[in-house]
């Protein structure tokens, strides 16, 4: 969700007026993507490397997740979607954390639908933070290096409980992945867009998605190969 910022330069706005239009738009594509049968979303909204922003910016982020986090309660409730989380939250502000937690307990029962927050997250941290885990349950003997695989080690990921992207949008015209899920990305597709975040319309959400299903998915096949399963699975269906 990346441009909060330039958005509010450009219009002689401070930044976190910026965030403000920013976490007003969450909340209308929190709601598109529900329309549009995205049972997984996931919002990079604070990187582990945010902490470097200027004090006055990090503390106003941080009071606008908690009002988001108080106000989403109910649309999260009434839409029966689950709260999760994934970078190291813990080191949140503790009234945050709180929030969160509240908020992620009283959503742990809805399975359909998902929206993930990634708070203090960075790939790189994540992963270090899997290794220590699978290194503890090694120790422990519950885990034998012989039988490591990648659907093992990805068990002691953040988001062990979720599935991989299918796609992933950066808006604001910056073609950077900022260490986002780096390995749960590997066969991701990617949307670019110049649109900064707080203008980045359901709309625009609606046409990366089309955008998306018309790519062609591989998985290191050949596009022959591709296409023929797909003949086979059409038939199937049509069965
Ligand atoms: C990047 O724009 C955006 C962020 C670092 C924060 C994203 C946060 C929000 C949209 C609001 C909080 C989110 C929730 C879920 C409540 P930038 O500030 O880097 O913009 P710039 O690159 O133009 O300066």
């Amino acid at each position: 969700m990346d441009g909060n910022g330039r958005w509010a330069n450009r219009r002689g706005l401070t930044r976190n007026e910026g965030h403000q239009r920013g976490v007003e738009n969450v909340e209308k594509i929190v709601e598109k993507a529900g329309q549009l049968g995205i049972r997984y979303l996931t919002l990079y909204a604070f990187s582990a490397e945010n902490w470097k922003r200027p004090q006055s910016e990090v503390d106003a982020l941080m009071k606008l997740l908690k009002s988001f986090l108080k106000k989403q309660q109910k649309h999260l409730l009434e839409n029966e979607i689950r709260l999760h989380t994934i970078g190291r939250v813990e080191e949140l502000p503790h009234s945050v954390f709180r929030q969160l937690k509240i908020v992620k307990e009283a959503t742990k029962h809805f399975a359909k639908n998902h929206l993930i927050l990634a708070l203090n997250y960075g790939a790189r941290n994540e992963i270090i933070d899997a290794v220590k885990r699978y290194t503890e349950a090694f120790q422990s003997g519950a885990e034998n290096l012989g039988d490591l695989h990648w659907g093992i080690l990805s068990q002691y990921l953040d988001t062990s409980e979720l599935p991989d992207p299918q796609l992933v949008i950066r808006t604001s015209g910056e073609h950077r992945i900022s260490n986002f899920l780096l390995l749960q990305s590997a066969y991701a597709e990617y949307v670019f867009s110049p649109v900064c975040w707080p203008d980045f319309s359901p709309d625009l959400l609606e046409t990366a998605i089309e955008d998306y299903r018309n790519r062609e998915r591989r998985f290191g096949k050949t596009g022959e190969q591709v296409r023929q399963e797909q003949d086979v699975s059409l038939k199937s269906t049509a069965q």
